[in-house]
């Protein structure tokens, strides 16, 4: 049986580099993983989790998604002259009140996380078109689904990617492509570390009013406890990937705690959004909270 040729983007840690490990160590050889990432003295870190064992299933290459050359290099590299199953995860967040946001600062989520993920579709579409079949998968995040306070960048980011994969995955239907997003609440991997994120003691809080930074210090605690205490393990993430990868009519949305968050929920039970508002607002900043 022919591999499935997967690529993924954004696999120097977490998700990508979760699932690319996952796919490339399939006992059936199923899988042809490429393994993008922006930065290849990054590589070692996958290398080590595949021990030198998957050279017929894995390879590694360049791509920064936010460079179009660089993409376009990394499909012309592809051996088989096909992508099967194209998995668009990188990204970056981006975290503090928007007033100290720089333009360069929000331009660069916009083009990781939006422009970088539609420019990777773009590259790979004719070709898939072609084939009358594949599968696009887009890691998601809830913070693409309901609004965060002090990631309002972050949230427009993956709020707009949720319009081109659904707005696609209409049209994509009449070419046999199926597109899904996998929507991810916290998950422990680097995103955290490699986060733009505003400190307490930074230079640029001090230009803010003293309410948004006391409401920004409880978000932090907020977050922090979210993270420690509900924060899923990328092999949870990559057991949902696999759900849609082996599914013959996969869902176009798969939640990774197999339900749709309450907070969810509620934007779509109650439309004209004023119980998530205050909802979510109690949650994070309720003095009970902390
Ligand atoms: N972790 C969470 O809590 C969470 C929750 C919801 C959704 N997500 C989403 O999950 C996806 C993966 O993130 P993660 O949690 O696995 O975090 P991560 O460990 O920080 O991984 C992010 C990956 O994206 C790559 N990347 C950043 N900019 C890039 C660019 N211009 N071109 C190519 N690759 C680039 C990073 O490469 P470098 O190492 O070179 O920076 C890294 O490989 C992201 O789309 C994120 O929004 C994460």
């Amino acid at each position: 049986m022919d591999k499935k040729v997967v690529l993924i983007t954004g696999c120097s840690s977490g998700i990508g580099l979760s699932l690319a490990v996952k796919l490339a160590s399939d006992p059936n050889k199923a899988f042809k993983v490429y393994a993008t990432m922006r930065n290849l003295a990054k590589k070692e870190r996958l290398l080590e989790c595949v021990k030198g064992l998957h050279r017929d299933t894995l390879d590694i290459l360049q791509m920064d998604v936010t460079d179009r050359q660089s993409i376009l290099d990394a499909r012309d590299r592809v051996a088989e002259k096909k992508v099967d199953i194209l998995v668009c995860n990188a990204g970056v967040g981006l975290m503090g009140p928007l007033e100290v946001q720089s333009p360069d600062s929000m331009r660069q989520i916009l083009e990781v996380n939006l422009l970088g993920t539609i420019q990777t579709i773009q590259a790979f579409l004719p070709e898939m078109k072609a084939q009358g079949q594949g599968r696009i998968l887009v890691t998601g995040s809830t913070g693409g689904l309901h609004g965060l306070p002090f990631n309002e960048v972050y949230c427009a980011s993956k709020f707009a990617i949720e319009g081109a994969c659904e707005s696609l995955a209409v049209l994509l239907q009449h070419f046999k492509i199926h597109v899904s997003l996998i929507e991810c609440g916290p998950v422990n991997t680097d995103f955290l570390v490699n986060l733009q994120k505003a400190e307490l003691g930074d230079e640029t809080l001090q230009q803010v009013d003293s309410q948004t930074v006391s409401l920004y210090e409880k978000y932090l605690q907020h977050c922090s406890s979210v993270f420690q205490n509900a924060a899923q393990d990328t092999e949870d993430i990559v057991k949902v990937f696999l759900d849609a990868i082996h599914s013959p009519s996969p869902a176009f949305r798969y939640f990774t705690s197999s339900i749709m968050p309450p907070l969810t929920k509620l934007k779509v039970s109650e439309p004209d959004g004023s119980q998530y508002i205050s909802t979510m607002s109690e949650i994070i900043f309720s003095s009970k909270e902390q």
